[in-house]
């Protein structure tokens, strides 16, 4: 998977004097159907997380509070962001390297993933990550 196909996604902000509301619906926002979703928080400056790339998981990542960097590697490129807005969402598709880090003090950080939890669909190790994207 190239990380030319990763993509920020605006996600509507609805605002008036009383603050803003941002969301994401079915079938509406996102490019695959919601199976997860689970938030970062109260991670230090210096931690970095992440460090693995998914077989099959795709995932959009907002950064509801605070802000944090997000490195995307294919194997032969790599892609920065930098996120620290609630109305907007990266897009991760599926055989991407990312090492999210640079978290501000008070940063949340939730994840939509499009499966549940499966540790068989993680690759945890940079050389094997290598090996299995260019043996694709
Ligand atoms: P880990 O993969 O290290 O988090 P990150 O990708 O943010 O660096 O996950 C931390 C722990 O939480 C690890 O023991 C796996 C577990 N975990 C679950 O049980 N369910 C989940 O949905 C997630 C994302 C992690």
């Amino acid at each position: 998977m190239s990380v030319a196909l990763a993509r920020i996604i605006e996600l509507p902000r609805l605002e008036d004097e009383r603050g803003a509301l941002s969301l994401i619906e079915a079938e509406a926002h996102v490019p695959f159907e919601i199976r997860r979703l689970y938030w970062l928080y109260g991670v230090p400056a210096s931690a970095s997380r992440g460090a693995h790339a998914h077989r099959e998981l795709e995932q959009v990542v907002i950064a509801l509070a605070g802000g944090l960097s997000i490195v995307l590697d294919d194997g032969s490129a790599r892609r920065t962001f930098e996120l620290s807005r609630p109305d907007r969402g990266l897009y991760v598709p599926p055989r991407l390297w990312r090492e999210l880090y640079a978290f501000l003090p008070g940063t949340v950080c939730l994840v939509a993933a499009s499966e549940v939890y499966r540790e068989a669909d993680y690759i945890r190790d940079y050389a094997a990550f290598t090996r299995e994207v260019t043996a694709a």
